[in-house]
């Protein structure tokens, strides 16, 4: 195991997850990293604490508002400071990809916005040219997480 530093100077993890707030500060140290424009994929299982990265991830560029998971909305967004946005995506509930589904992705990646992703395969195509880093989440016990960090 590595610790979250490690991770974010750009180690290949896995990093141990021992609760809701490490969880949230590697999202925090994620986004530091990033550039507007940039896509993070996140995968995992149900629960395994997608959209609480994204919660802390958000939290750390200003971003007001309670971060919910966007499971049955495809995409919420976030302003945060600086002009910065955040967009974030669920896409546990398309099967495949539409017209409609490929244009409203589109809409939501801009050069002004830092995307997550959560189920991205679907959309991998799409997204593949924005990627900078790939997240693996995944259950280690009942609220410890673990977490691969890929930086691309
Ligand atoms: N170390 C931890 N990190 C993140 N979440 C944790 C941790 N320990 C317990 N949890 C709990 O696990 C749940 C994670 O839920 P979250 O919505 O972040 O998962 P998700 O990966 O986005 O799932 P889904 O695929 O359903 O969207 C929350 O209820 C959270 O409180
Ligand atoms: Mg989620």
């Amino acid at each position: 195991m590595v610790g979250p530093d490690d991770t974010v100077a750009g180690a290949d993890g896995p990093v141990a997850l021992a609760d809701v707030d490490a969880t949230l500060a590697l999202g925090a140290r994620i986004v530091a990293r990033l550039d507007p424009g940039d896509v993070v994929l996140l995968r995992g299982d149900l629960g395994a604490g997608k959209t609480t990265l994204v919660r802390g991830a958000a939290t750390a560029l200003g971003g007001v508002g309670r971060v919910t998971s966007p499971t049955f909305a495809l995409a919420h967004r976030y302003d945060g400071r600086d002009g910065v946005r955040i967009a974030h995506l669920d896409l546990y509930r398309l099967g495949a990809l539409g017209d409609d589904d490929a244009d409203l992705l589109d809409d939501e990646l801009d050069g002004a916005t830092v995307a997550f992703v959560e189920w991205p395969d679907v959309a991998l195509d799409l997204l593949d040219d924005r990627v900078r880093v790939e997240v693996d989440l995944s259950h280690a016990d009942d609220d410890t997480r673990r977490a691969v960090v890929r930086w691309r």
